[in-house]
């Protein structure tokens, strides 16, 4: 399958567009760079005889918002990941998240049909459950409460009425990932526990944990791609399926001390309840359904004793950990400072 892989520069993109790759898809990747500045794992280059690693795509350096139908016409799928990822952004420029993640992506997904591409696998995410009783499903309404996840919920919507006998979207619902990358996030949870357990030896956390987070391992969702990829079209048309296991919904203290046994010596606290109870457990049931082959491979305490490998091999300081390689919102924040990028985040200087 040739396929485009947008976002293929990020923190997910970079483990899936490589796993695509070596399973024998042709892949393109598409990305304006934002995060270019930070890379962690420099051994992801080479392989173990120092070559160049034979799976990193060829990348269109290019935004979602001014790619021509013509450029997607050779594709037979676009994987679509390019967005503002994360609510602090959405906070800090709602209104650019709402141009990129929702307008831009409807916009691709129109071209894309337009250029014939027949699926197209949207990177949706468990936020658009919001607050929640129990646990949730994919049949369970929408609650999206923050710029970011209203945006992932109109994008379900508007390419849900696109699609026809030529055009079949496909919406994975991610739990919040976890685990190495080259392209490194420290701004979610267990990542950045993890650094602070390395760097601070100290996990102060200020509320006493009790929400529950659905967890996912980022390996485990290039697997979850890679899976409604090689199914048949007609499975995953129009199809909604959460991505995460059972196993890794998880109370945030939970996760807290998976990572302080993991990192021996870190001191954890806990505080008073918060004022943010925000607490759901999310159903994994469909995906086993639909994707009889897929399994979660990688459970929180693999995810940190992963990490832990990592921040010794590349003996990880405080101003890597703290700066703005590997926060998104800090990077975004001093593009803008420095003029680098408008204020609708395209690069002034292509
Ligand atoms: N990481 C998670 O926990 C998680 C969970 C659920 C869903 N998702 C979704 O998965 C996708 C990838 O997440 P991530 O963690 O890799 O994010 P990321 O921020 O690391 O990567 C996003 C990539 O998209 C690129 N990009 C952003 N806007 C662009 C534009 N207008 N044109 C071209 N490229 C653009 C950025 O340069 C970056 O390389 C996002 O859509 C995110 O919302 C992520």
């Amino acid at each position: 399958m040739r396929i485009l892989v947008t976002g293929s520069d990020g923190y997910l993109g970079s483990l899936v567009a490589p796993r695509l790759s070596a399973e024998g898809h042709d892949v393109v990747g598409l990305d304006t760079g934002y995060y270019r500045h930070g890379w962690l794992c420099p051994d992801h280059m080479t392989t173990a005889d120092g070559s160049p690693n034979p799976h990193l795509p060829q990348v269109i350096n290019g935004d979602i918002r001014r790619i021509g139908v013509d450029a997607l016409r050779v594709f037979d799928a676009i994987v679509h990941m390019a967005e503002l990822s994360n609510d602090p952004l959405g906070d800090l420029i709602g209104a650019v998240t709402y141009d990129i993640n929702h307008l831009g992506s409807v916009s691709l997904a129109r071209l894309a049909k337009l250029a014939g591409v027949p699926r197209f696998v949207y990177m949706s995410s468990c936020s658009v459950y919001g607050v929640a009783e129990g646990t949730v499903d994919e049949r369970s309404p929408l609650n999206p409460l923050t710029a970011y996840a209203k945006c992932k919920a109109m994008v379900e919507r508007d390419l849900t009425s696109m699609a026809d006998d030529n055009f079949s979207p496909t919406f994975l619902r991610n739990a919040t990932a976890f685990g190495a990358s080259p392209r490194m996030r420290f701004d979610i949870v267990l990542n950045n526990l993890c650094g602070l357990a390395w760097i601070e030896h100290t996990i102060a956390m200020t509320s006493d944990g009790t929400p529950w987070r659905p967890l996912v391992h980022g390996l485990d969702i290039a697997q979850a791609i890679s899976c409604a990829l090689r199914a048949p079209r007609e499975s995953v048309h129009r199809l909604v399926v959460n991505v995460g296991s059972d196993d890794n919904n998880r109370t945030v203290r939970d996760i807290a001390e998976t990572v302080a046994d993991e990192f021996p010596g870190c001191d954890l606290s806990f505080g008073p309840p918060g004022p943010d109870q925000r607490s759901y457990r999310v159903g994994f049931d469909r995906i086993h359904t639909v994707f009889p082959d897929f399994s979660t491979k990688w459970d929180i305490a693999a995810g940190a004793a992963q990490l832990h490998r990592v921040f010794e091999s590349i003996e990880l300081d405080p101003e890597t950990f703290y700066g703005r390689g590997h926060t998104r919102l800090k990077q975004i924040q001093y593009l803008l400072k420095t003029n680098q990028v408008d204020d609708r985040l395209f690069w002034r200087h292509p």
